[in-house]
This record gives structure tokens, C-alpha cells and sequence, in this order.
């Protein structure tokens, strides 16, 4: 279940529904997908998109979403801090964002342009919609451990625009 802070208004929502609303008002989709527990979180891969064939299927039909796959992100991936460092600073993309946790913990920090920062720390079941163009960055919790489920439109599109702002330096 994810944890919602709006660190500027000193806010935390840990409720699905009030996660839902809050995150909906600055244009973000938050769901629950809960046949989390029908596969095993290190399954493989095909049987993890197969797990959530029909999730993912009424995704893409929503959002025009090409292909997905998932990425699997552990503490002795070679590296791995030099990946995590594209992923800290500040920046958009040219096609939304879509992940859906399988095991472990990412989270991901919101720059909405009229509303305050939020920072949304996702685990297992949680699945989140970043729509293009809008301004976040992302990193993982102390464990260094992430699986989820990623759907693009357009993976040339995946990209990250760095703001070159800083602002992830105040969270
Ligand atoms: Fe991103």
C-alpha cells in the first residue's frame, strides 16, 4: 500500500481512496491492483505479465500503451547507483510514465506546475500513471530492491528532459 506525503503541507494519506483523490486533483492515476498475491513476486517475467494479462490489457486499451515489461532492480546490480543517478534529478518525459509494483519499494516525487510537492512511496499492489510532461524524479528506499511492471507507448519516448531545476535537493 502506498504512502502519500505532501511534505510542504505536512500531509500523509495511507488510505487508497484519499490516495486516489489527492493524487487524481494534480492529473496523477494511482490504482490498486489486488490479484497481487496470485503470482509470486519472483516469478519469471512472462508469468508475471501473465499474471496481470488482463489489468495490463485494459491499461494499454486506456492509454495507448504499446508493450510492456518488467524491470528488476536489486541492490548487486553493477552500477546500479549510476542508473539510479538518470532517475534522481528532477525530470519529464515525452510519454507517460506507467509502473505497477511487484516486490520492493520505489518512489517517486511529483512537481505538479500549481501544486505542492508530493512524494509517493509505492510497494506491492500499487500501480501509478505519470502523464507526460509532467515534471518527477524517482529513486528506491534503503533496500536498493524494485520489480514492477513498466507499460510504454513509444519507448524511444522514454527519455528523461532534465529540468536542471535542483528542486529534488529540498526533498
Ligand atoms: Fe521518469
Amino acid at each position: 500500500m502506498a504512502i502519500v506525503n505532501v511534505p510542504d503541507k505536512n500531509l500523509t494519506f495511507t488510505e487508497t481512496e484519499e490516495i486516489k483523490n489527492y493524487l487524481g486533483a494534480i492529473g496523477i492515476d494511482y490504482e490498486r491492483w489486488e490479484n497481487v498475491k496470485s503470482v509470486s513476486p519472483d516469478a519469471s517475467a512472462d508469468d508475471i505479465l501473465e499474471a496481470y494479462s488482463k489489468e495490463i490489457e485494459e491499461m494499454k486499451a486506456k492509454g495507448d500503451y504499446m508493450t510492456a515489461d518488467v524491470i528488476d532492480i536489486k541492490p548487486d546490480i553493477p552500477n546500479l547507483e549510476t542508473i539510479l543517478d538518470r532517475f534522481r534529478p528532477e525530470h519529464r518525459h515525452d510519454e507517460d510514465e506507467v509502473r505497477f509494483i511487484v516486490k520492493g519499494c520505489g518512489i517517486f516525487h511529483i512537481a505538479p506546475k500549481d501544486a505542492d510537492v508530493v512524494s509517493i512511496k509505492m510497494t506491492a499492489g500499487d500501480l501509478i500513471r505519470v502523464p507526460r510532461g509532467t515534471n518527477h524524479w524517482f529513486d528506491l528506499d534503503e533496500t536498493r530492491t524494485v520489480r514492477a511492471i513498466r507499460l510504454f507507448q513509444d519507448t524511444a519516448g522514454w527519455t528523461p528532459i532534465y529540468t536542471e531545476s535542483g528542486l529534488e535537493r529540498n526533498y
